[in-house]
């Protein structure tokens, strides 16, 4: 347990002005200061929200902290349990000054005190332990074990396809599929900009061109209109990723895959429980890849999984996961393949997992619902946009903070939010900023990607998180808008 901001960053005397508190709470990482009084003891609680309606009265900043703080004579006795704490608050978030015998502050409680609030963390509280047991008394700990066969048959049940084959991580799982396709040398195969660089490597490595393109404003998915205009003769795939959770606009691109004689790849890495049109994430295009690392919805602590729907494309990945080895003649090999095969110990976890997968997605969208309801009516944070038929399972929480508004870059808020316990995470930069990427923008243009890339974090989204830590969270990230703002609007 530790405390990352101390007490006396959150203090400020009853008698000073509102001009001063004003500055304090803007520098506070919570976003509210507790008062004292003349002797140091505990007086109130302030927020930006309290001077603004303050100002809103016909006060001014020459005025006193006194006369606008919401008074605290309480806060609670410092040297209780942080449970005990936290049962007091009774679910919320609430931050709570902590003071001694003299009730002079000393610290404070908030839920980031008992564990700082991660990003996304596994829960394996189902048949885990057991399942993985069970593989280590059989013996049967390698990649030919039942599990394996029995995570394939329910994850290709669940997505409604025929051919689902476990890989070691989502990363193989996209270069498999599109070299199942015989895609490579020569072939032009078209990404998004805004990705986690598995997407746009897996091409590479096939030795086929990346063509990067921007995404759209509504799905921050790849758009449409821009894959379009990349199509040339040489373009074999394209790659929708969906990103977050978030589906991709899938219908324009299935039309032109079509028209095109296009192979649709859904890199699903993220997506596991999202759906577009009532059909599953990667299980909409020619091919769907999955990702089961220890943050996703679903993990096998590294793994993946690649989903098909052609019966001869499917062996032939089958093929080549294992070395490209003829299945009816051990050791003869048809073609240069890999080892991407998963271990039966990791199958058994994801079996556990799939078990519990429907009350993980439950959680998730519990928690898009909160932070939807209440950053939503900041107006300087954009939230996903809800769209019509589809999906979103929301693996995490991702905001676009409008950073002229705010007059901080995105990294200061990661950093103040940092200080305050709650663990966040850039969007992916642009994969057409970074070096070994550049060359495959071409003379294209990426608005769109640019300004969700410099803006955009994840908040914590972990299945685990308890409704206490969720409140802090949004209740965290309003006050420092809140406190931004005022210090923006009174400085003019
Ligand atoms: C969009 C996307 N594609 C691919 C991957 C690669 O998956 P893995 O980390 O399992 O290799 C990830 C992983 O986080 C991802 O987010």
């Amino acid at each position: 347990m530790s405390n990352p901001t101390p007490i006396a960053d959150l203090l400020v005397r009853d008698s000073d002005s509102l001009a001063t508190a004003v500055s304090r709470l803007d520098a506070s990482p919570l976003g509210l200061l507790f008062a004292t009084d003349a002797e140091g003891r505990l007086a109130g609680r302030l927020t930006a929200a309290d001077i603004d309606a303050a100002l809103a009265r016909g006060m001014n900043l020459s005025m006193r902290v006194g006369a606008v703080m919401v008074p605290d004579a309480g806060g609670q006795p410092a040297g209780l349990e942080p449970a005990e704490l936290g049962r007091r608050a009774n679910g919320s978030g609430a931050v709570v000054a902590l003071v001694d015998g003299e009730r002079r502050p000393v610290g404070f409680h908030s839920p980031a005190v008992v564990r700082r609030v991660p990003i996304a963390e596994p829960k394996l509280g189902g048949n885990e332990l057991k399942y993985v047991t069970e593989c280590v008394e059989t013996n049967w700990i390698s990649s030919q074990g039942s599990f394996v066969r029995r995570f394939e048959a329910e994850f290709a049940k669940l997505l409604g396809v025929p051919h689902a084959l476990a890989v070691s991580n989502g990363t193989v799982a996209l270069h498999l599929a599109l070299a199942a396709y015989g895609i490579g040398p020569g072939d032009e195969v078209i990404v998004p900009d805004l990705t986690f660089a598995a997407t746009i490597n897996a091409v590479i490595y096939t030795g086929a061109t990346p063509v990067i393109v921007d995404v759209a404003p509504d799905t921050w998915n790849m758009d449409p209109d821009s894959v379009a205009a990349a199509i040339t003769p040489r373009t074999k795939a394209i790659m929708p990723v969906h990103l977050y959770g978030q589906p991709a606009d899938m219908g324009p691109l299935l039309a032109m895959a079509k028209r095109r004689g296009l192979v649709v790849v859904e890199d699903a890495a993220e997506a596991v429980g999202a759906a577009w049109q009532g059909t599953p994430c990667g299980a909409i295009g020619d091919c769907g890849t999955f990702s089961f690392f220890s943050n996703k919805l679903i993990t096998t602590g590294e793994g993946g999984m690649v989903v098909f729907k052609d019966d001869a494309i499917a062996a032939r990945a089958r093929r080549l996961r294992d070395h490209g080895m003829n299945p009816s003649k051990r050791y003869w090999h048809d073609e240069v393949g890999f080892n991407y095969r998963l271990t039966n110990l990791q199958a058994a976890i994801g079996c556990a997992q799939l078990e519990q997968i429907d009350s993980f997605l439950k959680r998730k969208l519990e928690i898009a619902a909160f932070y939807e309801s209440r950053l939503s009516r900041l107006a300087e944070i954009e939230t996903p946009r809800i769209l019509p038929d589809v999906k979103n399972s929301y693996w995490v929480f991702s905001i676009i903070a409008d950073t002229a508004a705010l007059g901080i870059e995105r990294d200061q808020l990661i950093a103040r939010l940092s200080a305050a316990g709650i663990d966040t995470r850039p969007l992916f930069y642009c994969m057409h900023e970074m070096p070994p990427y550049r060359g495959y923008a071409g003379n294209r243009e990426f608005p769109v990607s640019a300004r969700l890339s410099a803006g955009g974090l994840s908040l914590p989204s972990s299945t685990s998180i308890t409704d206490a830590e969720l409140d802090y969270v949004a209740g965290t990230l309003e006050r420092i808008v809140r406190a931004r703002r005022l210090a923006r609007s009174t400085a003019s």
